[in-house]
């Protein structure tokens, strides 16, 4: 399906500010998004293998901008009566609140990925990411409520430093977005998104501006796209074994993840 000059099912290598403006209004049907946390991440790690993060170190007023172009774009191209879904870092949270009101969208509730393991720190040490629940107008209720607390284990063999977990990712597509709807997440990262989406038998569009990513990013798409499992061929909601769970919450409720 074409939304503008992009085909969904597709991962672009660009800027999603500037890519998103040319997409048309109410054109997608659930937004599940990443952007960066502006926290510098990995120059806090140095010993890593990971690449810094495009704009995860900006002023507090380009951070501000880049979000509420973000959002307002989010807004215009998401359907009436539709869900969003945005990660944050937890000392964002008010930048992204800042830059989401000054949106229409209402924000519905703050689910919390907690991980199976924490990080590093001298005084507490991080287990969870903090996401917003997005209203635009008012959305069919999900015919289960999940939890706001989503229990997922961290992906093991990461090819992003920021890389979500596949069952977290589906767990939140089969709750949110119609079947067969569009996904869009503008901050593509590793291409979560798009897998998550083709195994839930979604479609959907992605940009990610760093070119190493947005190309390892095509290559796990293409790899996907390539090799229907039996689960896709009987339209079956479930996981993969790429998705290594800890928990097994990750599964209650919208019970998709079952591996
Ligand atoms: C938090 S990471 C997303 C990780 C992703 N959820 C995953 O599972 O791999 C944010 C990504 O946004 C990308 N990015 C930053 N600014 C961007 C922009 N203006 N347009 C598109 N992508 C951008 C970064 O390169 C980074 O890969």
């Amino acid at each position: 399906m074409m939304l503008g000059n992009y085909e969904t099912n597709n991962i672009y290598n660009d800027d999603c500010i500037t890519a998103t403006r040319t997409l048309p209004g109410e054109c997608v049907d659930f937004i599940l998004t990443d952007p960066p946390y502006n926290i510098n991440f990995s120059s806090q790690h140095r010993q890593e293998k990971f690449e810094v993060i495009l704009n995860d170190n900006l002023s507090d007023e380009e951070f501000d901008q880049l979000l509420t172009d973000y959002f307002t774009e989010c807004y215009r191209i998401l359907k009436n009566d539709s869900f969003a879904i945005t990660f944050m870092g937890w000392s964002t949270i008010p930048a992204f609140e800042r830059a989401i009101k000054k949106t229409p969208f209402e924000i519905k509730s703050m689910p919390i990925w907690v991980k199976n393991n924490f990080g590093l720190g001298y005084y507490t040490r991080p287990q969870y990411e903090p996401m917003y629940l997005l209203l635009k107008g008012k959305p069919t209720p999900p015919n289960v409520a999940i939890s706001d607390v989503i229990h997922c284990a961290k992906v093991q063999d990461l090819i992003h430093s920021c890389q979500k977990p596949l069952p977290l990712l589906i767990k939140l597509i089969n709750t949110f977005c119609p079947r067969g709807g569009v996904v869009f997440d503008g901050f593509g990262g590793s291409g979560s998104t798009g897998v998550a989406a083709l195994d839930t038998q979604r479609e959907f569009l992605m940009f990610e501006l760093d070119k190493t990513h947005f190309k390892s990013a095509q290559k796990r798409i293409k790899d996907k796209q390539s090799k229907p499992s039996i689960f896709d061929m009987f339209d079956i909601e479930t996981t993969k074994p790429e998705q290594n769970t800890f928990f097994d919450d990750c599964g209650e409720d919208g019970g998709v993840c079952n591996n």
